[in-house]
């Protein structure tokens, strides 16, 4: 099993390129599925979730080019046809994002068998919405032995579709169905993550119409089919505010590449609100080391709301200061994992229900932490880049889940950290 061993309070000095975006990425690779053509996807990250989206989408009959991801960051898929429209436990317990197959699956073959994701360590994490959603354009579904099955014998047809609660991932995989679907599919209450409209912006280049109305509304009127593009993945702002955190916390100065403002904004006012030392210059962040002297109370929430992905790496922050703020996860009914181990590591957060009090703490020391999810994986490496002495963090393959070339952009900058069996 491997491990990361991070000695801490080294300053930070020098430049991070944020990479693309993951929770765009996913979503991206299952739409090749709508189209027979060849889709080319550029800034993927290379990271451990693309490669078990292009393990399912192999299994479902999807060419997945990865041989530029590398060295790239490039990925063709082709999507040759396939009767095969099973997506195994195996593989989708691994990510619960493989059930983005699902509406794509539906819209070209009129069946799919997707094996339910399952719960993970943040929470049991249902797909209901996504089921009932697709229901409403057709889609007949059973569950049988931990697999949902569904069909529409004639296609998809088009809807008007209220959306219970605000999900990402059902937002993503309705939209997909719907652009396949005969005639109009009005959604409301979609959840509109950057992350979305990069897919909505993916698939317009693909000859879907698909209009964004205010207000949590879209307009789809489905067509017959769509074709092949080349789309360019939206840098990922989860990676971005973490490394800002990191700028801030620790010592010396960063500069940050390939950020998205308008992705950020979010975040930026929250910083401000801090008082961090955070300055734009032209399309990059120089961030410096910032006294946290304010406190916030703060809540997660649906885009453009604070995040519940930088929850835990926000902890750290707070956890410096000098007065004690507030977090309450919205979200997800089990995000505070990393508050334990960010505790052995000299933090003093309490939790009561969905809210957690972070109390000013002497500082970090190092110690030996378990990784439990992946955001609040990357946290414990904030909290060892600042601790006194040396953090060993197991079941690191959280992280390399979603953040690329973690250790090499951290060393780049004069962290002293490495990854050892
Ligand atoms: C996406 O997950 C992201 N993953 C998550 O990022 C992110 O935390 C989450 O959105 C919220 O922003 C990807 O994009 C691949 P949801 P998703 O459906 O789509 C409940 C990371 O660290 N819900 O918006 O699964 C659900 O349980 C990951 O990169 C239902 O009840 O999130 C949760 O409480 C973690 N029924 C809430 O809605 C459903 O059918 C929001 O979930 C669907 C969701």
């Amino acid at each position: 099993m491997e491990k990361i061993v991070i000695i801490g309070e080294e300053p930070l000095q020098g430049t991070i390129e944020i990479s693309g975006s993951k929770n765009a990425s996913l979503p991206l690779m299952a739409a090749s599925i709508l189209t027979d053509e060849t889709i080319v996807l550029k800034n993927i990250p290379n990271l451990a979730d693309i490669h078990t989206m292009a393990s399912v989408l192999e299994s479902l009959g999807v060419n997945c080019n990865k041989s530029d991801l590398i060295n790239k960051n490039i990925i063709q898929l082709n999507y040759h046809g396939s009767d095969k429209a099973l997506a195994e436990y195996d593989l989708v317990r691994k990510m619960r994002a493989s059930i983005l197959v699902l509406g794509p699956l539906l819209a070209r073959k009129r069946k799919a068998t997707v094996s339910m994701p399952g719960g993970c360590a943040i929470g049991a994490r249902p797909v209901n919405i996504h089921v009932d959603a697709l229901a409403k354009l057709g889609g007949e579904f059973n569950l049988e032995k931990g697999y949902i099955k569904c069909e529409a014998k004639s296609g998809l047809k088009g809807a008007k579709i209220e959306l219970p609660m605000i999900s990402v991932g059902a937002t993503e995989n309705i939209i997909m169905a719907a652009s396949l679907a005969k005639g109009e599919t009005e959604i409301s209450n979609i959840a509109t993550e950057p992350e979305i409209i990069d897919l909505i912006d993916c698939l317009k280049s693909m000859g879907a119409q698909i209009e964004v109305q205010s207000d949590r509304r879209v307009l789809i009127q489905g067509v017959e089919s769509l074709n092949g593009t080349t789309h360019s993945v939206i840098p990922d702002r989860i990676e971005a505010g973490t490394y800002i955190i990191a700028g801030v916390i620790t010592k010396g100065e960063l500069q940050i590449k390939n950020v998205n403002f308008d992705h950020i904004a979010n975040l930026l006012s929250v910083f401000e609100n801090l008082e961090l030392n955070i300055t734009r210059e032209n399309n990059n962040l120089i961030v410096k080391e910032s006294s946290v002297s304010k406190n916030i109370s703060l809540d997660t929430k649906e885009y453009p709301g604070f995040p519940t992905d930088l929850q835990a790496q926000i902890m750290v922050l707070l956890s410096l200061s000098k007065n004690a703020s507030t977090i309450r996860e919205n979200i997800f009914e089990n995000r505070f994992m990393h508050v334990p181990e960010l505790n052995r590591m000299g933090a003093d957060i309490n939790i009561n229900g969905s809210q957690a009090t972070i109390n000013p703490c002497n500082g970090f020391s190092g110690a030996q932490v378990m990784a439990t999810d992946l955001r609040a994986s990357v946290s414990l490496v904030l909290a060892s880049l600042i601790a006194k002495g040396e953090t060993t963090i197991n079941r690191v393959y959280h992280l390399d889940r979603g953040y690329e070339n973690l250790e090499n952009k951290l060393a780049g900058c004069g962290a002293n950290i490495k990854r050892i069996q």
